[in-house]
């Protein structure tokens, strides 16, 4: 008889079973994987802890089309740990830009220093281990510990999450404790118990399954090797699982944003406070926005604010830009102020005036940069 081990028990949450509930279910992931799943993305041609990592962070949250380019230019300037650990702040944090979710840059950044520091450049071969590190969660634990070592260890995140709620008919919102600890429990019992290659394969297949066939919207039940085994199917709940999450309608922000360009073509970037929103990169001087306020007493607030860095002129309205966060949407009033004379010299390290033409390579969150390459392409 096999024997389970409750895998929400120990100290990290993560022990593993000793056994297999279902060794079917593996198999036909595997085979299913070895003939029809993703085999050329470019982290899956290495094993090197390093580069699985690298791609398991700029993944969490990120669709994989967006993720390949960042991840090579990445891969360019720093390619191993040691590059990483030693970079500055802003290098790694232009990397990022437009990726979104900079605390993950942040974290990636303490990580690399943290693995120097601790494992003298090698990254652990264990989820525990890897689980202790800057922005590394159970999932992506295990994920870096099956692909670089061929770990035995339990994934879960949103793909897997739909393709287990509906394969098992399990019922309940997916990120609720309850569900969530289900979920992982049937996720540790399934793991095959066979060697490197087939923990690897299973885990990628689990990926492919959630990423290419089982989809929220329009899954592809008609290819899919689990179709005999998924109660969601035979019970016609597809569409109602997994459970969606009770909405709650999320609150504007808005703020007055200054594009000040000076006659040399160069704006003004303010840098943001290391933590909240945008926390480490550089974006637009801010003003607070008010209700009712005239366009003169607008002008006379932004030329005030402006005062210590530029002398402003005109002062232009710009179209208002939207941007949605998971909690809140901020929404961007653009003001672009043209200025007597060339901006005033800054010696803080808050500020600098940035050349439009280079706004391309700035460590500036994605919609800022869009909305000054789009102030650079038509004044
Ligand atoms: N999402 C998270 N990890 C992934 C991986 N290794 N390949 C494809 N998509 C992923």
């Amino acid at each position: 008889m096999k024997r389970l081990v409750d895998s929400t028990t120990g100290s990290h949450g993560n022990v593993q079973p000793t056994g297999c509930s279902d060794p079917g279910f593996s198999r036909t992931v595997i085979q299913w994987q070895k003939k029809h799943g993703r085999h050329g993305l470019p982290w899956q041609q290495s094993k090197d802890p390093y580069r699985v990592w690298l791609s398991e962070i700029m993944l969490q949250q990120t669709q994989v089309a967006t993720v390949i380019p960042y991840y090579h230019r990445f891969l360019v300037s720093f390619p191993d740990v040691h590059s990483c650990a030693l970079a500055s702040s802003e290098q790694i944090m232009a990397h990022w830009s437009g990726l979104g979710y900079y605390t993950r840059a942040r974290n990636l950044h303490a990580c690399a220093k943290r693995v120097v520091s601790d494992y003298g450049g090698v990254f652990p071969s264990e989820p525990e281990k890897l689980q202790a590190l800057p922005g590394i969660g159970r999932s992506t634990a295990a994920a870096i510990a099956a692909f670089s070592y061929g770990a035995r260890a339990a994934i879960m995140d949103g793909n897997v999450k739909r393709v287990f709620a509906r394969v098992f008919g399990i019922d309940g919102y997916p990120s609720s404790k309850p569900v969530e600890d289900r979920l992982w429990q049937q996720a540790a019992a399934l793991l095959p118990e066979t060697g490197h290659a087939a923990i690897q394969a299973y885990t990628q297949g689990l990926m492919d399954l959630g990423a290419t066939v089982c989809t929220r919207t329009t899954p592809r039940c008609d290819v899919c090797p689990l179709t005999k085994r998924c109660v969601a199917l035979a019970s016609g709940r597809v569409d109602e699982l997994p459970v969606r999450k009770p909405r709650k309608s999320t609150p504007t922000r808005q703020v007055i944003m200054l594009l000040l360009v000076d006659s040399t073509r160069c704006v003004l970037l303010e840098k943001r406070p290391p933590v909240g929103i945008w926390g480490g990169l550089y974006s637009l001087p801010e003003l607070a926005w008010e209700d009712g306020k005239t366009a003169q007493q607008l002008h006379k607030k932004i030329r005030k604010a402006a005062q210590p860095y530029a002398d402003v002129d005109g002062v232009v309205p710009l179209e208002k830009v939207s941007h949605g966060f998971s909690h809140f949407t901020l929404a961007i009033h653009p003001y672009q102020c043209t200025l007597k004379r060339e901006g005033h010299l800054v010696s803080e390290d808050s500020h600098v005036w940035y050349p439009l033409h280079q706004i391309r390579n700035a460590p500036l969150p994605a919609p800022i940069k869009k909305l000054l390459e789009r102030c650079d392409s038509v004044s």
